[in-house]
């Protein structure tokens, strides 16, 4: 009987919530369906036609039972409509200081990128108390990464970004499950998510990483595949200037203005002419997507960031005019225009 277990374990910020609010809605749908099935048995019994000519009650317009059978549940329901829609905004905007994570799922496994340059496959160490945001993207086919002891499950799409994040809660070892069907080997597409103390992970993060961090993985790609020729750190390249890009809004050619996030520099990287920033030429850069991983390309999205201010963080600025606009003042470079030679990346 030990090993009965009605519900997952509970190890996110998250999980007790969403098991509160899954409880009460099964006992808020459960009363009121008995509730009605009740009655309506006994309106059965108590009103049934009692000979031929019997005729009906003409009595109409009971205003307060009306209103009460309307109202009642109205803001029953609504009421839990509400409380889900604040668990979802809950579950689906990661905190600001959300540590950045990339998983690339491809049939049949999970690849993950630590910010530090660890890799991991089907497995997931995370320190215990800490926002762990996830990017994603597939390889191939659709994949959905679920734990469900953090409540947390998010498809995983090729050609684009999905995110979701969890903080945990509780130390141990939970399943990560693939839960949307990829293939053959699609139930064997699982792992476990390790959940650490703060100093047994920070003992595990030393170990690895030979590499060094993603941020600087991508910054080698960036001198190795040429980007640094045409993407100078002063304004005065043929391609945009990257420094503060990150999160930042772009001006594109036909006036739309939109932000700097992960999917906008992946589709910059790999489609390079889908939106030309504004004042700057077309078909300069090639496609990157046939040389690139999808790792290298988070890399070199890791490597971008690491150029421009985290989200929600005030930006050490030494120019003075943050947050930048691409293309306002093409070809001018700024009163720090810095030399394009050297590493522009500050180890953490
Ligand atoms: Cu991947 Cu199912």
């Amino acid at each position: 009987m030990s090993n009965l277990q009605f519900f997952p374990d509970s190890a996110s910020s998250v999980s007790g919530e969403v098991n509160f609010f899954f409880i009460l809605m099964v006992i808020l749908c459960t009363v009121v369906a008995l509730g009605i099935a009740a009655f309506l048995i006994y309106s059965a019994i108590r009103y049934h036609r009692h000979h031929e000519n019997e005729m009906g009650n003409q009595r109409r317009n009971y205003i307060p039972a009306e209103a009460t059978w309307i109202v009642t549940p109205f803001v029953l329901f609504l009421g839990m409509f509400g409380w889900g829609a604040k668990l979802y905004f809950d579950i689906e905007r990661p905190p600001d200081d959300a540590i950045p994570m990339y998983v690339v799922a491809k049939q049949w496994m999970w690849k993950i990128q630590h910010p530090e340059g660890q890799r991991e496959i089907n497995e997931l160490h995370i320190p215990i108390g800490r926002a762990v945001k996830l990017t994603m993207t597939s390889e191939d086919v659709i994949h959905s990464f679920f734990v469900p002891a953090f409540r947390t499950k998010q498809d995983v799409l090729p050609d684009r970004y999905t995110t979701t994040w969890f903080k945990a809660t509780r130390p141990g070892k939970y399943h990560l499950f693939c839960a949307e069907y990829c293939g053959t080997k699609h139930s064997g597409m699982i792992g476990y998510v390790y959940v650490m103390r703060p100093d047994d992970y920070q003992t595990w993060l030393t170990q690895g990483a030979a590499e060094g961090s993603l941020a600087s993985q991508g910054e080698k790609l960036f001198h190795q595949y040429g980007c640094a020729n045409c993407h100078h750190f002063d304004n005065q390249g043929r391609c945009p200037d990257l420094r503060n890009l990150y999160m930042h809004p772009v001006q594109i050619d036909g006036g739309q203005t939109v932000t700097a996030d992960d999917s906008y520099i992946r589709e910059s990287i790999l489609d390079p002419n889908a939106k030309i920033v504004y004042g700057f030429q077309p078909n300069i850069m090639p496609s990157f997507s046939a040389q690139l991983s999808q790792e290298q390309v988070l890399a070199l999205i890791s490597y971008v960031k690491a150029l421009g201010p985290q989200p929600g963080t005030q930006q050490p600025s030494s120019s003075g005019t943050t947050p930048k606009q691409y293309g306002t003042q093409p070809g001018i470079a700024g009163p720090n225009a810095t030399s394009n030679s050297g590493s522009h990346l500050e180890q953490r």
